[in-house]
């Protein structure tokens, strides 16, 4: 059984997380105006190999500032000859977190571990290789650097040579829908936030809503984003309504004012030990 790691405390502050290219300085400085609760500085995809010199040294020099936002780093893949080096360029000045792209289960997120020191988390991208997959289970009790969970549905179909993740409406297809579930288990397997991949279609704002709304509902507490317009509609949904908060109360009262009580109804419904776990949580969150 994997031994569970308490979560740290900047976990539950990641709601919205923006990608922003490491080579786009400009960028760097509107998104610090924006309230996103963390900022994706990338090294990898956005950043042609050309440029990664480049961005290093804006990412670095933008993490030497003084910060608004949690301030991670994604760097290139651990085997793909460049991560030291992106390392190297940024840990001096002390990111929040770095982003692992094609993590492969808790060697991976042991073999960074080894390389970071201070208080630097490690949020790893964990469906991007069809091995991935199958290492889902493994990222509790390895560091408790780990500060959440999140996937992609962009690398996998390339790595297999599937043509798309998504049916026409949108939604994923069967493989992407596996992949998406397992990481919201392994999240709450290793005990940390499963945090939803990204929605390209980035001018679809209702669609969008929807998105974050399934995500809610299936157990995942935030959402990485690519452009400014998706940060509110991410952080309203997945911030407790004043709804929500009120019913979260009114069941811990409930059970407060019946301590002998395992089972109890509120508004004519049933409520037990998991409604007042989920209740507790909503509340810690609010
Ligand atoms: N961070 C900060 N600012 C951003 C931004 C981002 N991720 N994406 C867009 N903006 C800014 C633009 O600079 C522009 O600012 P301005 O109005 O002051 O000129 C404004 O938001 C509107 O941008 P828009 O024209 O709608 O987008 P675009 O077509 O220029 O760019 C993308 C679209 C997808 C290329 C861009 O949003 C982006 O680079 N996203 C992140 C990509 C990334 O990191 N991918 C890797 C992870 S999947
Ligand atoms: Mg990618």
């Amino acid at each position: 059984m994997a031994v569970s790691v308490p979560a740290p405390p900047l976990a539950a502050r990641l709601r919205s997380l923006l990608f922003v290219p490491g080579d786009r300085p400009d960028r760097m400085e509107k998104a610090a105006l924006l309230d996103a609760d963390a900022l994706i500085l990338d090294l990898e995809d956005s950043v042609t190999l050309a440029a990664k010199p480049v961005a290093r040294t804006a990412v670095a020099a933008f993490l030497a500032a003084p910060r608004r936002q949690l301030l991670f780093v994604r760097i290139n893949p651990l085997d793909s000859g460049l991560a030291e080096a992106d390392l190297a360029a940024v840990l001096d000045t002390k990111p929040d977190g770095i982003v692992l792209p094609k993590a492969e289960g808790g060697a991976s997120l042991a073999a960074l571990d080894q390389h970071l020191s201070g208080e630097t988390m490690i949020l790893p991208i964990a469906t991007e290789t069809p091995a991935a997959v199958f290492a889902l289970g493994s990222y509790g009790g390895v560091t408790p650097r780990l500060c959440g969970l999140t996937w992609g549905a962009e690398d996998l179909p390339a790595a297999i040579g599937a043509s798309t993740s998504r049916e026409e409406d949108g939604s994923y297809t069967a493989p992407y829908q596996l992949a998406r579930s397992l990481t919201l288990f392994g999240a709450h397997t290793a005990g940390v936030p499963a945090i939803e991949t990204v929605y390209p279609d980035f001018r679809d704002l209702d669609g969008l809503a929807a998105y974050t709304a399934r995500g809610r509902r299936d157990g995942f507490t935030g959402m990485m984003a690519i452009h400014p317009s998706q940060v509110p509609v991410i952080n309203a949904a997945f911030s407790p309504s004043a709804d929500e908060i009120a019913r979260a109360q009114a069941i811990i009262d409930l059970f407060a004012a019946n301590p002998g009580a395992g089972a109890l109804s509120l508004d004519g419904k049933m409520i037990d030990a998991p409604h007042l776990k989920a209740a507790k949580a909503i509340l810690a969150r609010a």
